[in-house]
């Protein structure tokens, strides 16, 4: 089964979540994706009885205290979120936020039980030296194998986000390969460029790689079939109750 995250960023409103409710509101079956929706915190409330998961785009390390502006993971939960999007490219670059920061809140969501969807990837600048730069961004994580269950890291090019471009299917596979070689993964049968297999496996490779950037249905379809990928990360798209609808259409019996 695939994921199908929606990531409203700082969009919609009231009028946006009644919309989604009325439109889904159906039976969940085995042929759906695991359909997640991270709508902005102060909209979370007025999602109560959706029938598909939640998920916070951010929060912080602590429970509570002098944090003026931040949000609790516990409060979060309490709302009904089961999934935080943490270290997203625009938390990176217009917060300022560090991969350390990211760690601190990666370790605070998974001792907490919710599920992080962990945000990587490079820059059109960066776009040669990729490796490199998801290398780095995945250092710490590469150490804590077993506590990597469930974690959904995100794959998304910087230069893909909203502009409508989007990377080959082989380079997304290369990517997704390289993030389980980075990793460990005793189940993806990935091979480096001498030709040995991954050589650190983890324990538990229960983690995902999903896709982002630029994704809409007329090309899920193709993203999700790709190897090593278990879903999509969907922005402007998921916006729109229709095209959310159609990009669930094309990802069914996956
Ligand atoms: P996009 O955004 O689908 O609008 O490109 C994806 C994201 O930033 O998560």
């Amino acid at each position: 089964m695939k994921f199908v995250i929606a990531n409203w960023k700082m969009n919609g409103d009231l009028a946006l979540v009644a919309d989604f409710k009325r439109k889904f509101n159906c039976c969940k079956n085995e042929r759906y994706p695991k359909i997640v929706v991270c709508p902005p915190a102060a909209l979370l409330k007025a999602f109560s009885e959706f029938p598909y998961d939640l998920g916070a785009q951010n929060c912080f390390y602590e429970s509570h205290g002098a944090f003026t502006g931040e949000n609790s993971p516990e409060l979060l939960k309490e709302l009904g979120c089961k999934y935080v999007i943490l270290g997203h490219s625009e938390r990176r670059s217009i917060f300022g936020e560090s991969d350390e920061l990211i760690f601190k809140k990666w370790q605070k969501v998974t001792d907490l039980g919710l599920t992080p969807i962990l945000c990587i990837g490079e820059n059109s600048d960066q776009r040669t030296k990729w490796k490199d730069v998801l290398e780095k961004q995945l250092e710490k994580y590469a150490l804590e194998a077993p506590k990597l269950y469930g974690t959904i890291f995100a794959y998304e090019p910087i230069w893909s986000i909203g502009t409508g471009k989007i990377p080959s299917m082989n380079e997304i596979e290369d990517v997704a390969g390289f993030i389980r070689d980075t990793l460990g993964d005793c189940n993806y049968n990935s091979t480096k460029d001498d030709g040995a297999t991954a050589d650190h496996c983890c324990q538990r490779s229960d983690y995902y790689v999903v896709y982002g950037g630029s994704v809409k249905s007329s090309n899920v379809a193709q993203i999700i079939r790709t190897k090593g990928v278990d879903g999509v990360l969907i922005g402007s798209a998921s916006l729109k109750s229709e095209e959310f609808q159609k990009i669930i259409e094309e990802t069914m019996e996956y």
